[in-house]
């Protein structure tokens, strides 16, 4: 049976798999505290925060929302540690604080901060937990957003930790504007349920498609594509889980074919900043799989073209202004994601659902 992350040592914890991670998150509800996991959202909750996330849009189109949202927590501050390079998550959640009010600070670059002089990453959080909030992290180390949010809930100071990207394996709340997307875009056709969604670069290594492949389960007959050269092809574990969970899933190489049949082409870039000294993936040839101006005319008219960004050529400029490019709408999508998640964090979900 699931326990609390205060009735539980750090060994047990960590010695657990991903679900039962998310079962001992999932305790927390009706509020979600920590943020580490993509697997500790359920469907209901997914489907909560999109009309949330659509509400807190609404409120804001006019000054009279804006100043009722900017009001609800503005008695909060937050920590943003990014010792990992980003721009949107970073500036997303940042301008989702200031949509709800909270103040905010950051670290984005540990050589001015104490780490400089030897203080670790564990040290480091306990510090911003001193004097914040919430604190809102990005880091190459896996699971150190897992092991903080354990410190600091058997700490006198048990504040929320959002993982905004960790290692090369989570990246739980681009994996819930992913579904926000999706979600909005297929609305008029009866939502993500039964849509074929194609994964395209390197799915080895990104985080966003191994976190959003495991959330798309929560969905009904989604089928999964995996499209990559066979070195970027998606990781075992995942295509473990996905069998596990049974999932319509099959790897391809053959892009074409896949965007033919697609309801949603989420692209990727190479991740070649996790390169090390067993390989070079700069030297794989990925041309073959560019979403370019031609892709347009073979791609349904209803689908839709995603990317968490950065992007390098994976998507040509020329498809930018076509409606089916979602990918400006998506990172926007971020924004007002990000307000929701947080405005559940600390419990002001309902005042806002009231408003309407
Ligand atoms: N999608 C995403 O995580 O972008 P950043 O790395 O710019 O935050």
């Amino acid at each position: 049976m699931a326990k609390k992350l205060t009735e539980l040592t750090w060994e047990e914890f960590q010695g657990f798999d991903v679900y039962e991670k998310g079962a001992c998150l999932r305790l927390e509800r009706p509020h979600v505290f920590h943020t580490l996991v993509a697997q500790q959202f359920d469907r209901r909750f997914l489907d909560e925060l999109c009309e949330l996330t659509t509400t807190i849009r609404t409120i804001a189109k006019d000054k009279e929302g804006m100043l009722f949202l900017k009001g609800l927590l503005a008695h909060k501050r937050a920590m943003l540690y990014f010792s990992q390079p980003s721009s949107r998550t970073f500036l997303s959640f940042s301008a989702a604080c200031q949509i709800l009010g909270i103040d905010t600070e950051e670290v984005r670059d540990t050589a001015v901060s104490s780490e400089f002089k030897g203080e670790t990453q564990e040290d480091s959080v306990r510090t911003f937990s001193s004097y914040f909030d919430l604190i809102i992290m990005r880091s190459k180390v896996a699971g150190l957003a897992e092991r903080m949010a354990w410190v600091l809930s058997n700490s006198d100071r048990p504040v929320p930790i959002i993982n905004g990207g960790s290692g090369r394996d989570q990246h739980p709340t681009q994996s819930l504007l992913d579904i926000y997307t999706l979600q909005r875009s297929f609305e008029d056709r009866g939502g993500i349920d039964g849509k074929q969604i194609v994964f395209v670069g390197d799915l080895l290594r990104g985080r966003t498609v191994r976190s959003l492949a495991t959330l798309l389960m929560q969905y009904r007959d989604v089928d999964q594509v995996f499209v990559a050269p066979r070195q970027l092809q998606l990781g075992e574990d995942i295509q473990k889980l996905l069998s596990k969970g049974g999932v319509n899933f099959s790897l391809t190489d053959d892009f074409d074919s896949a965007v033919l049949e697609a309801d949603a082409v989420y692209m990727t870039r190479v991740q070649d900043e996790w390169d090390d000294e067993t390989g070079d993936s700069r030297k794989i040839d990925t041309s073959r799989y560019h979403f370019t101006a031609a892709h347009l005319d073979m791609l349904k008219p209803g689908a839709i073209v995603m990317h968490p960004f950065p992007r390098r050529k994976e998507i040509a400029v020329e498809v930018d202004n076509d409606p089916r490019a979602m990918y400006w709408r998506q990172m926007r999508n971020g924004m007002w994601t990000r307000s929701a998640l947080m405005a559940v964090t600390f419990g002001v979900d309902r005042e806002i659902a009231s408003q309407l």
